[in-house]
């Protein structure tokens, strides 16, 4: 996989896939820290090439125009942070959320190609973004493509605990895309030690009386229903005291919420007092934990992301990029 340099974008135009899928309340960014992990790439470009369009999504307004899913906040936030730049007119632009346009999550070959004509060159900055879709897995193969400082990081961080696991290595899983979350836990087991399970997916994997392995410890809802109770952040701390590697993704109550926050706090606390190597993920688990990310050794902006590459070695945008 080739990574970005000065070299690769020198004098070009440069199409930038960026994570830009953060959280947005009437307008506002609510959390910034996947913006803020592709900065250094996107500076990269600024300073060497011709042109930067950077593009990618946010939600999943699946084909649709969805107001609130509009790159305007993120627009601004570039803004503020390039108006020490002084960057010439028509040298920076943002493309509107990408999902707006049907092409984009079907992998429409012709959408791929309006989208390459921005660019001579294309580099990859959004890891959190696996799913295969126009701009992330076809785009690649049409233009000379580079992965970004920051993609390239994440998957060297994660496929060395892939190939390296830290014995007794936990996962703590939660959060809110269930869908996605359970197969992931039944994966997660076979190369686990043990595997705690808060949020939503916990109530879900009882009430449908889903099949899990015996290593796979299921949270018991408290009585507001927004949080795992204390006996099972007791549980789990007991389990995460022993660890030496700890995985994380998704919160495992409503974090917006104080009153749905205390699972977090709690397991959060256990995390850093094991002394374990730990690696947290997703852009929830960043919003729910932003008071100890710095306590944690490696913070991934993906959660999906995370979670597959650490499971399948690999991801579609991976091999897009190594083709
Ligand atoms: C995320 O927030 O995990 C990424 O933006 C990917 O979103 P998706 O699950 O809607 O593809």
């Amino acid at each position: 996989m080739q990574v970005v340099s000065g070299e690769f974008v020198k004098n070009k135009r440069v199409l930038l896939r960026m994570d830009l899928d953060v959280p947005i309340q009437n307008g506002v960014i609510q959390e910034e820290y996947r913006l803020m992990a592709g900065l250094p790439t996107l500076e990269l470009c600024l300073q060497n090439a011709a042109s930067v369009v950077v593009c990618g999504h946010i939600g999943r307004p699946l084909g649709k125009e969805v107001k609130e899913l509009s790159v305007a906040p993120i627009v601004n936030f570039f803004e503020d942070w390039y108006c020490d730049l002084e960057l010439p007119q028509g040298r920076f632009h943002v493309l509107e959320n990408l999902r707006f346009e049907a092409g984009e999550d079907s992998g429409d070959l012709n959408f791929a190609k309006e989208l390459a004509a921005y660019g001579d060159v294309y580099v990859y900055e959004a890891f959190a973004t696996h799913r295969s879709a126009a701009s992330t897995t076809i785009v690649p193969t049409l233009i000379p493509s580079a992965a970004g400082l920051r993609f390239a990081k994440e998957v060297e961080v994660l496929l060395s605990l892939k190939n390296n696991p830290k014995k007794p290595l936990v996962a703590i899983i939660g959060g809110a895309k269930v869908e996605d979350k359970y197969p992931a836990v039944v994966a997660l087991s076979k190369f686990c030690d043990a595997v705690m399970v808060g949020g939503l997916l916990a109530k879900q994997v009882k009430e449908q009386d889903l099949q899990i392995s015996k290593n796979v410890l299921l949270g018991k809802i408290a009585e507001n229903g927004i949080d795992i109770d204390q006996s099972t952040i007791e549980a789990f701390a007991g389990v995460i005291k022993h660890a030496k590697q700890v995985i994380w993704a998704g919160p495992v109550g409503k974090y917006e919420d104080p009153q749905g926050n205390k699972g977090n706090i709690g397991l959060a606390q256990a995390v850093i007092d094991s002394g374990a190597e730990s690696i947290i993920g997703g852009g929830d688990s960043i919003a729910a934990l932003e008071q100890f990310l710095d306590k944690f050794s490696f913070v991934s902006t993906g959660g999906g992301a995370m979670l597959k590459l650490l499971i399948d070695g690999t991801l579609p945008t991976i091999e897009a990029l190594n083709r």
